[in-house]
């Protein structure tokens, strides 16, 4: 009996360095150990055994238990080990593998010239404000001196949003004249910057939907050659110190004298060529003297008080500032033309 135990001892301690992992482990447990195992089938004939001898083999069987048990310990322990370098090693990263860069996303073209429009005039002074898109017939057309019948209030021209013609989606910046002076008292200093509305036809110089800077100035003894200086101030800093400027004479209904300002082509600097249409000056905004009317409505004094205001074409100064032929282009939000600028 003492030799079946020496067997199973040198058996089993062999048969589980061989184990290759946890499941082989187990079935040689239960193999040795197990209700029917073979350490237990020889214990089960320690009856047939002396009194004497019982006690003597009971002692060998224990030792050969431990010796079983403890080797069990250390192999399941072995085998924990290895199978947890196995699972590193599988899902190891290699960190010095480059990453994929992330492209870093820049300001729209239209928004780089809006910001320098507007840092230009926050420079000198002026601060800037912002009001509704939907607007009010009077704030767009009446107030501003356009008087019911007046040509630009034309169904064909204007999103009316009400039947009765009251509310519109804001043809011009203009409103915000009103708006400003309305609920300010002078001295005002303002640039209003913001979506406007036309009924146009898309093409490459025309959209529906397009952007402008208001300008509003009101104070004592403003006159027309602080319209010119600010003017040419502006383009100078946005075109270049060499950029040349002309006014011409232009009506509007909520100024008065009206002008337009033209920059010089810097194309080919007055001669005249493709990018100006043969004409050496590009049209760059509409600008005036604040018409009296305009003042009165807002209960301005125009005896004591007076103004000038301009509204330049966000896309238009875009796209002489970029070189950029095609409006469109600034709303189709194609990366390969954005990711130019
Ligand atoms: N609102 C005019 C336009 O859209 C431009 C303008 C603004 C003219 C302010 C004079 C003064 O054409």
């Amino acid at each position: 009996m003492k030799e079946q135990l020496e067997i199973i001892r040198r058996e089993a301690l062999a048969a589980m360095d061989e184990a290759a992992d946890s499941q082989a482990l187990e079935a040689l447990r239960v193999k040795y150990l197990g209700k029917k195992g073979e350490l237990t089938a020889v214990l089960k004939q320690m009856g047939k055994l002396s009194p004497e001898e019982r006690p003597v083999m009971g002692q060998v069987a224990n030792a050969v238990r431990a010796d079983i048990e403890e080797k069990l310990e250390a192999v399941k322990a072995k085998l924990a080990a290895k199978a947890l370098e196995a699972k590193l090693q599988a899902e190891a990263v290699d960190v010095t593998i480059p990453g994929v860069p992330v492209t870093h996303g820049h300001k729209h073209p239209m928004s780089i010239v809006l910001d320098e429009c507007k840092d230009i005039f926050v420079e000198m002074g002026f601060e800037v404000v912002e009001g509704p898109e939907v607007e009010l017939e009077s704030y767009n057309f009446t107030k501003l001196n356009a008087e019911p019948g007046h040509p630009s209030r034309d169904w064909s021209d204007t999103f009316y949003i009400t039947e009765d013609s009251s509310v519109l989606l804001r043809t011009q910046t203009s409103p915000m004249q009103v708006r400003v002076m309305e609920q300010r008292k002078p001295p005002i200093r303002i640039v209003a910057p913001g979506r406007v509305y036309r009924k146009d036809e898309v093409d490459a110089t025309h959209s529906p939907m397009f952007h402008q800077m208001e300008g509003l100035v009101v104070d004592e003894g403003i006159t027309m050659s602080d319209l010119k200086g600010c003017l040419e101030q502006m383009v100078k800093k946005l075109y270049g110190a060499d950029s040349v400027v002309r006014f011409r004479p232009h009506h509007f209904p909520f100024t008065e004298p009206s002008c337009e300002m033209d920059v010089q082509c810097f194309e080919c600097h007055g001669a005249g060529c493709r990018t100006c249409k043969g004409e050496g000056w590009i049209e760059l905004l509409g600008a005036g003297m604040v018409h009296p009317k305009v003042l009165e409505y807002c209960n301005i004094d125009p005896e004591k008080y007076s103004g000038f205001a301009f509204g330049v074409g966000v896309e238009r100064m875009t796209m002489r500032r970029f070189q950029i032929s095609d409006l469109r282009l600034l709303f189709e939000n194609d990366i390969r033309f954005l990711s130019q600028f």
